[in-house]
Parts: C-alpha cells; structure tokens; sequence
C-alpha cells in the first residue's frame, strides 16, 4: 500500500493525488483521500487513483489531509474497505497489519462502536478517536500501544486541521521538508516532486508535522533528533517521459543502470571489484566460508544467479533462498557465512525479517539495496547500493540486472583474495566492462523478439528451461511472464526434464529454452532434441551457434564472458515476456493482484 499525507498552504487535495498517482505501484486495489477543511471531507473509492480522480468533487478544499492508495491484505477491496478509516474527526490511513485487529473490533462492538468496513485499519481511527489524550500525538501513541503488528501511519484530526501525526513500526514512513509545507510518505517518489529534503522515521518513532516543521518522538514520549538528508536523484528519473510504461522505460535503461552499478568499483589495478561499502577487510574476507544469499521474487532469482557466480568464481559453497522462507524456519546462523539480503526497494517486510532475526543470531549481514535509505540498507548499514535509479514497473527488469551485477562484482572481489587468478580477473573485469554496450545491442534486437513472443501469445502454458547457468535465468524468465501475461509457466532444470515433465511435452507446450554457450552446450542441445522429438515447439535463447533449424524459433544475444551469461540471457527474457504480454492487452504497469513492495507479510 501506499500513504500520502500533506499540511501546509496549497490545495491538499490535488497534491495527495498526485503524491497516490506517484505510489501507485504500492498497490492499485483501491484509493481514498481525506481532506480537512470546514469539516472533514472523505473520498473513496475501489479501483485506481484515475478513478478516485473521478469522484472527488471540486468543492473538496483544504490544506491538509492524507491518502492511501490500497494493496488488498484484510477485507475485500471495496469502496468501503478502502482507507481513509474514519471515526469521527479522526481520519487515518495505514499501511501495514495489525494482528490483534479481532479482538480489538469484538471489543470496540461491544462498546457500542458501529464499524463501517472489514479491514483490520479501521480500529485505528476508533481507538485515537476514543482517547481522552490532550495532544493528538498522545492519542495515537495511546492507540499504537493497543495494536499489535507493523504499520506505516497517518493520523488527522479535522477539528486540528494544522498537523499530522505519523508514526512506524515495520511499514516505511518518510517525511518530506518543503517551504512552509511538510508531506508525509510510504516513500519518497511520492515526495520527490515537491521536496528533496526528507527525513525517514525509525520504527517506533512518531512524528507530529505542521506547515512550520516537524517533531519526532519515540513510542515512549522521549523527543528524538532527526534532520533532512538530500534525495539525490533528479525528479525526472521518475517520469515516464515518451515512453508506453515504466517497465519498457526501465528495461532501456538498463545498459545505463549497469554503468551506473560499475561505476567506480572496477579495479584494474588487482583486477578485482572496489566495493567499499561491503566495509570487509581482506582478512575477513579470506575467513568467509560460506555465502548464503537471500531475497524475495525476482531478488532471490537475482540471488541464485549470485550463489553461482560466487561457487564459480570464489568457490565458496553458496546459495539462495528465498527470504520469507528462511525468516520462519529457525535458521541455523553461522559466524563464518556472510549473508546477503537482496532488495531493490529495501522495504520487503520478508527480507526485513530475515534481515533481523539474522542479526539476533549474530549473522554477519550486508545489503545490495537499490534504495538509498531505505529500511533494509539502513538495518544492514554496509552492502552495496545498485544505483539503478528509482524503478516504478511491478516488473523488476533494471533492478535484476543491477543485482546480478553488484553480486558479480562481490563474486569477484571475493575470488581475487582466493584461488582467481589475476589472468582471470582480467577476463571478468574485461567482461563486466562490456556489459552495458551488450545489453544495448540485446535491446536493439527488440522488434525480432516482439515478433517472436506475439506468435505464442495464445499458448495456455510454458515451460522455461535451464541447465546451471541457464537454470536461474529461465526461473526469472518464467516469473516475468507470469507476473504480466498471466500465463502459466513453469521454470524447470533442463536435466530434471526426463525425470518427469518431459511427459507434459506436446505441440501445444512451448519451451523457452535458455542455452547458453558454455561447456554444457552439447547437453542443452541433446534435450531440445527430446522435445522436438515429442513435437514441442522451443524458442532458444542464446548466445551459442546453434544448428540450424534445431529450434522452433532463436533469439541469438552477443557473447558475453562465460560467467556473466545468466546477466545477458535475462534481457531477452524480459522483452519476450513483455511483448508477449503487451500481445494479450496487458496492463504492464498495473499486473493483477501485485504490487511493487510487498511491506506486509
Ligand atoms: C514484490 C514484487 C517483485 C519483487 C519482490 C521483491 O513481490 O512484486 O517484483 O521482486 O517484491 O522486492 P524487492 O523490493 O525486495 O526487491
């Protein structure tokens, strides 16, 4: 979900839809707006924040109030379980869960309170709105001392239509330093065009803003000290521009994301990765005897990909898994692995989780965070930053290929205190430096790719396939397509086929087929023929010559250091999920039922 709260002189309500149409991506179930002025004014609706823009009649003034624009955890997502909740003159909106919401509306019932929705939230509103606190800020610290779970909150009194309070524990709160005018955020791209001043609250702190300034407290009353830091990137970045959708835009932008993500960090000296943000000497890199790598969605297949640069290029046992998993099974944590938590928006409530219980075990932990700021990379304080630039589309593309690349680069750095040679550091800092003109020609074959995937547009299922280095590229390529085609597809080793799926093999199951051109080609080439032989169809992505007509259709990509193969062999994938997507009318922006930062659990 995404929260917006404004307070100062403009007209709150165009603001806070601008700031929803900016968070959108937080989730699109439903949207609604409160704004105090003679009175308090409620709008909401189910649907997008185009929708809510619809119903939200002209005469709604004033000069502060909040939004939310929903991602559906409890209550269906309808008009009225859509958020603001009110009770009263209090008006909320939160992002988050709270546990203990049952007990809380029995009781509230009994009380005599008459509920209007189904949403654990709306306790929130009655429980301000019955303190007999003399500051709002008191009341809802009253109140948040009654729920349990996490939020991201914003809490509005019409009858003091100066201030707002927020307050966090689990879901990001962030407050925006503007002229005369403060906002309030889930996060900053909602922010970024009307302030680059902005201050992230910690979890427990709670914060009271007012057109003038802000205070900050913890949960028990003692005041906290905060002061703005700088967004440093340019508010265009969040711009669509020309382009059709964010996810095209980001895919494009990824021979950029890629420099960017090199930048600085390439040793020519040692032939090795400058990563001083990871803050690990050599010595203690050298003690490292195991990397485990965790991530959630395409963060974990990002993961995958990094667990095998890592045995590859370090050979340090490694390996991912994905971080809601490993959050709840009581993991043994052990001093000699580093861990990895992998995040692009650095908010994913599950690898926040795993983060934590981490560090109570005493797990060494860094992040490779592509928000600077965010709670990840501030809960894991050394890592490396993607500097991917901000990605809006649900769709991770430039984010995934920025991770792969960061983890390469760990790969390396930690090979070359190891057994890899400077010869071979050589190749890899060769190769790593030609990724992004790679990838730009990989985007240029766009049109033939965009040919390729409208012919299987109307197959019901897929299988995507890979052996090894091919294996996490083919599940990335299968999340990709189901995240926005909808289709069923289904990400397989090449190896396991035999052992069971190649029974689902007919002309009506097409195969895409990631080969690429390593010592494991002949291998790769051995399977498309037992597919072919029980008539499927296999659409081989490639960067291998392979023989003619062996596959149904080829994308052929640029060669790129063995190694890096699983960073190239992504982009096509992704165009050929989007193209195929874009085929079925797709809304590629807005898939169904996902969001871009899962902050709850
Ligand atoms: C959500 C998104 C995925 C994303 C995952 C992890 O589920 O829909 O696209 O890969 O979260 O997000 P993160 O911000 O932690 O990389």
């Amino acid at each position: 979900c995404g929260i917006v709260g404004y307070v100062g002189a403009r007209d709150a309500t165009q603001l806070l839809l601008e700031g929803l149409h900016r968070l959108e991506y937080r989730g699109y179930d439903s949207a609604g707006i409160a704004v105090a002025g003679a009175g308090l004014h409620l709008v909401k609706t189910a649907g997008r924040v185009a929708d809510l823009r619809r119903v939200v009649p002209d005469d709604v003034a004033g000069t502060v109030g909040i939004a939310h624009t929903r991602w559906a955890t409890h209550g269906e997502p309808t008009d009225r379980n859509a958020h603001p909740h009110v009770a009263g003159r209090i008006a909320i909106v939160h992002n988050g869960v709270f546990e203990n919401s049952e007990r809380l509306r029995r009781q509230l019932t009994e009380d005599g309170v008459a509920l209007a929705s189904d949403t654990d939230s709306e306790v929130l509103a009655h429980l301000v709105a019955r303190s007999t606190a003399a500051t709002l800020e008191d009341a809802v610290r009253e109140a948040l001392g009654q729920v349990e779970g996490t939020y991201g909150v914003i809490v509005m009194d019409a009858d003091r239509p100066g201030e707002l309070v927020a307050a966090r524990r689990g879901s990001p709160v962030v407050l925006g330093v503007g002229e005369h005018e403060m906002l309030v955020a889930s996060d900053v791209t909602a922010l970024v065009r009307f302030t680059q001043q902005v201050i992230y609250l910690d979890d427990d702190e709670l914060a009271t803003v007012t057109a003038d300034g802000y205070r900050t407290s913890t949960m028990d009353a003692r005041s906290t000290t905060k002061s703005p830091t700088s967004i440093d990137v340019p508010s265009a970045e969040y711009e669509l521009g020309d382009h059709p959708d964010f996810m095209r835009k980001e895919m494009r932008e990824q021979p950029d994301a890629v420099d960017r993500c090199l930048r600085g960090r390439l040793d020519r000296r040692f032939m090795s990765a400058r990563l001083d943000g990871v803050g690990l000497t050599a010595q203690e890199y050298q003690r490292i005897r195991r990397v485990k790598l965790l991530g959630c969605g395409s963060a974990y297949y990002a993961g995958q990909v990094g667990a095998g640069l890592v045995e590859e290029l370090a050979r340090i046992p490694a390996d991912a898994e994905p971080a809601s998993e490993f959050r709840y099974r009581n993991p043994v944590v052990d001093p000699d692995t580093l861990y990895v938590a992998i995040s692009q928006s650095g908010e994913t409530l599950d690898t926040l989780a795993a983060v934590q219980e981490l560090k109570r075990k005493g797990g060494h932990v860094i992040g490779v965070v592509n928000a600077v700021g965010s709670t990840i990379a501030r809960e894991c304080g050394s890592g490396i930053f993607l500097h991917a630039g901000p990605e809006v589309s649900v769709a991770a593309t430039k984010s995934f290929t920025a991770m792969t690349v960061a983890l390469a680069l760990l790969a390396l750095d930690l090979g070359r205190v190891r057994d890899l040679s400077i010869t071979e550091g050589r190749r890899l800092v060769a190769g790593l430096s030609e990724l992004p003109a790679q990838l730009t020609a990989i985007l240029g074959q766009e049109d033939g790719i965009a040919e390729i995937a409208a012919r299987y547009a109307k197959a019901e299922h897929m299988f995507f396939l890979g052996r090894v280095r091919g294996w996490p590229v083919a599940r990335e390529g299968a999340q990709k397509l189901k995240e926005i085609s909808y289709l069923h597809a289904e990400a397989y080793q090449a190896s396991e086929l035999k052992h069971g799926p190649l029974a689902l093999i007919n002309p009506g199951m097409p195969t895409v087929f990631v080969i690429p051109d390593d010592e494991l080609l002949a291998k790769n080439t051995a399977t498309v023929e037992e597919i072919k032989a029980r008539g499927g169809p296999v659409i081989a992505v490639t960067d291998a010559d392979l023989p003619a007509g062996l596959a149904t259709d080829v994308i052929r990509i640029p060669k790129a250091h063995d190694a890096l193969t699983p960073i190239t062999l992504s982009v096509p994938l992704q165009l050929f999920a989007y193209h195929l997507a874009k085929a079925l009318g797709r809304d590629i922006d807005r898939p169904r039922n996902l969001a871009k930062s899962v902050t709850v659990e």
